[in-house]
């Protein structure tokens, strides 16, 4: 519906109405209004499924929803670092919700892995903005590709889930748009999704939901966002301060109590009516585009989508050890399968997002559907409770010793990790690590075959030889695993993020989830790999690693232009050959590193990356385009995106800890950064710029008077010069008083100041 036609529409409702329409009709629909043939929608969770409910709804995946085909979750959507194949996901669903007119399916969840322990790291993709966000757009483009909306979620800062409800996150300016808005703001302007979702919590005072320079300055403004904004289910305590802010719907039905407080705010003049037609408009506009676009005949092939599930958990399985080339399994061997996971994999989360499968394909069922010999099972463990059963754990080990090869599928039960709740600790069950530490001592060949949605401890990987992280692959994760452990698939996963040894290693762990209702954010922008490579830190695993039954080179790289700007796009193009003997899918990573700063900057920062198919022998040309933004940091003094000029390397790398090619380029910046001098800037801050130095002449002479007259040789002066300068650096130019020579009044100082802020 065109817009004048909704603003005619709105104009025609009465107050009672529009306010009424600010609010859900129930638990996952809007409301309707009969008197003016206006029609609800629904919305769904997602994000990795269709989670419809028919029946009692609920937001905690207690009660039951319609059967649904289950995606890899979105810790596995992003290690696949493949946009084509997550669009292609999202077009999967968004064909679902059509068949079940559904509207909107409520996600991409971006948040970022501030903590390996956040309870829903599982929904969630990475510790780096730019892969979340290119995930995120992918998946989104996918959705609504099929005229279905997505609500990009939880904005923002929802990393927790400790107090998720209150919690107030204290945000340092440059983290708050470096890390966690970018990630929004990136996928946004590349998707436009129809709608957002608000997150519970607040963020450096208020909460998200009535802070207006995020809903509204943000998201509108910055990102042209023009769809509507939804609450998450009860995120929403000062209802009109919350439509001010720009939260246009509150989710799911507040049952008239708070439209009844928009119409008294409404009538007692406390807000303008403009902005409840605003937010009706906004509503409006994604009902008519939902409900214009519906398509009735739209249907979905389980069969077809289970297979569509499987190829993606292929590509989101990442091989993280493989000494000795244990894998592929080799043909012929006796391999014993170990773990309760083999039978019944752990593939996806709890909360919101738990789909109710169609079909769950297991490792064991997909053994057997292929006809492979020689695999047995054992149990090995109980997942219900964390104690060795003694019984299932001999019979594993008899099974391990027994065999050529064990195969150990492991991880975390349901109970360690789910929506509601944090980890405690970053271990998985003492009863798994048990187990996997006995089977080493009687079988050489062990594989780890986990399954979680976030890093873990692994004290046993010294005593294994292989380890695949299946991250919550879905439904389908069996075939894929089988494929992957057989090797009729060549694994093309890369890590999402860092596995530390250990949590303390964390940059969040000093400060963790908060105390009582603040969290301080005090790591700043130093999240995941930004932290460990500052730190020269060894971590397990570092972010974007991943192995392959095949090697890659890298050659030949090349930068459009040696000189950059904030005009120009760079375009970076490298040779990548398999140099192995099987195909396989590699992932090159494109890093851009400040060489010489005066802002404090991450050593290296990931800015782009392509995923590339390659035949054995074969070589393909790789292109990837930088901007201005993929060399800027977040400048506080100007409110905006700035690079310094100088020296920057552009690395391209198998892993944030391979770099293999490097080219350096030197970015001018014409733009100078404001200077506002106060009696409290230092000398060494005048001293940046020669006409302001010019200013201060007299200050620095009556300083160092006597000193400088002393010095007759021109060399010595120079030098003392420089020792002079290097002892003034840091003294605030009202500082002259005390230690000047000669006297110098506060006045003096007032009329330098003055001239100095003259200068431009
Ligand atoms: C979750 C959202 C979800 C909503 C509806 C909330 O508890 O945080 O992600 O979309 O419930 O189920």
């Amino acid at each position: 519906m065109e817009a004048s036609k909704i603003k005619d529409l709105v104009a025609a409702m009465t107050l009672e109405e529009k306010a009424g329409l600010c609010s859900g009709g129930d638990f996952w629909h809007t409301k309707a209004v009969e008197r003016l043939g206006i029609p609800d929608i629904m919305v769904s969770d997602g994000p990795h499924g269709l989670r419809k409910q028919d029946l009692e709804g609920d937001h905690l995946g207690v009660n039951d929803s319609i059967s649904a085909v289950c995606f890899p979750a979105g810790c596995g959507a992003a290690t696949s670092f493949n946009r084509e194949l997550i669009q292609s996901m999202g077009e999967a669903l968004g064909d679902e919700c059509q068949s079940e007119n559904v509207a909107v399916i409520l996600g991409p969840a971006v948040n970022i892995k501030r903590s390996p322990l956040c309870g829903r790291n599982f929904e969630y993709y990475s510790e780096d903005p730019y892969l979340a966000s290119e995930i995120a757009a992918a998946h989104i483009n996918g959705v609504q590709s099929r005229n279905v909306g997505t609500s990009i979620k939880h904005f923002m800062a929802n990393n927790q889930e400790t107090r998720r409800m209150s919690v107030n996150a204290l945000i340092d300016e440059r983290a708050l748009h470096e890390i966690y808005l970018s990630t929004f703001e990136n996928a946004i302007k590349k998707s436009k999704p129809w709608t957002v979702m608000s997150s519970y919590n607040k963020v450096n005072g208020p909460y998200v939901g009535e802070n207006r320079q995020l809903m509204t300055d943000f998201l509108r403004d910055e990102c042209g966002f023009d769809g509507l904004v939804m609450s998450d289910w009860g995120a929403v305590g000062d209802r009109v301060a919350g439509l001010e802010a720009g939260l246009d719907l509150e989710m799911p039905t507040s049952k008239g109590v708070r439209d009844r407080l928009i119409v008294e705010a409404v009538k007692t003049g406390a807000i303008d009516e403009s902005v409840v037609d605003t937010a009706c408009e906004r509503i409006l506009g994604i009902v008519y585009r939902a409900v214009e676009n519906h398509n009735p005949s739209a249907r979905t092939d389980w069969d077809d989508e289970h297979e569509k599930a499987r190829k993606i958990a292929e590509e989101t399985i990442v091989l993280l050890k493989n000494d000795d080339n244990i894998l592929p399994l080799k043909a012929g061997n006796d391999i014993a399968f170990i773990g309760k996971y083999a039978q019944k994999p752990r593939f996806q989360g709890g909360g919101s997002s738990h789909i109710n499968c169609i079909k769950v394909t297991s490792v064991l069922d997909e053994v057997k559907a292929q006809g492979i010999s020689g695999v047995t099972y054992a149990q090995g463990f109980d997942d219900e409770e964390d104690v060795v059963d003694e019984a299932l754990e001999a019979e594993a080990i008899r099974a391990a010793k027994a065999a050529d090869v064990a195969v150990i599928f492991a991880g975390l039960p349901d109970a360690f990790e789910s929506e509601g709740f944090d980890r405690s600790h970053m271990r998985m069950p003492d009863c798994q690590n048990h187990l996997i530490s006995e089977i080493a001592k009687v079988q050489p060949n062990v594989v780890v075959v986990l399954h979680n949605g976030s890093p873990v401890e692994m004290p046993w990987l010294d005593e294994v030889k292989g380890v695949v992280e299946s991250y919550l692959g879905g439904e389908a994760v069996g075939g894929a695993q089988c494929d992957i452990l057989f090797g009729k698939v060549n694994p093309s996963a890369k890590l999402a993020e860092t596995f530390p040894y250990k949590l303390e290693d964390n940059p969040s762990f000093l400060t963790g989830f908060g105390s009582g209702d603040e969290v301080v954010y005090s790591e700043g922008i130093f999240v995941g790999y930004r932290y460990y490579d500052k730190k020269k830190m060894p971590v397990m695993f570092p972010f974007g690693y991943g192995l392959s039954y095949t090697t890659f080179e890298y050659s030949n790289m090349k930068v459009s232009d040696k000189i950059m700007d904030d005009s120009k796009t760079l375009t970076v193009k490298l040779d990548v050959t398999n140099s192995g003997t099987v195909a396989g899918k590699e992932i090159v990573q494109l890093y851009v590193a400040d060489l010489e700063s005066t802002a404090i900057r991450p050593v290296k920062e990931l800015k782009n990356f392509e995923k590339v198919y390659l035949e054995p022998g074969e070589t393909k040309t790789v292109t990837m385009t930088l901007d201005k933004r993929a060399f800027a940091y977040y400048e506080p003094r100007i409110k905006d995106w700035y690079v310094e000029g100088g020296e920057f390397e552009i690395m391209a790398g198998k892993s944030s800890r391979d770099i293999v090619l490097g080219e350096k380029i030197t970015y001018v910046q014409h733009k100078k950064l404001p200077v506002r001098y106060t009696v409290d800037t230092t000398m060494g801050d005048i001293f940046k710029d020669q006409r302001a130095r010019a200013v201060v002449d007299h200050l620095y002479r009556a300083y160092f008077e006597g000193e400088l007259s002393s010095q007759n040789e021109a060399s010595e002066e120079a030098i003392s010069n420089a020792m002079n300068d290097a002892m003034l650096e840091n003294l605030p130019i009202h500082a002259v008083i005390p230690f000047a020579k000669a006297v110098i009044t506060p006045a003096e100082i007032e009329e330098a100041v003055k001239k100095l802020n003259m200068l431009d």
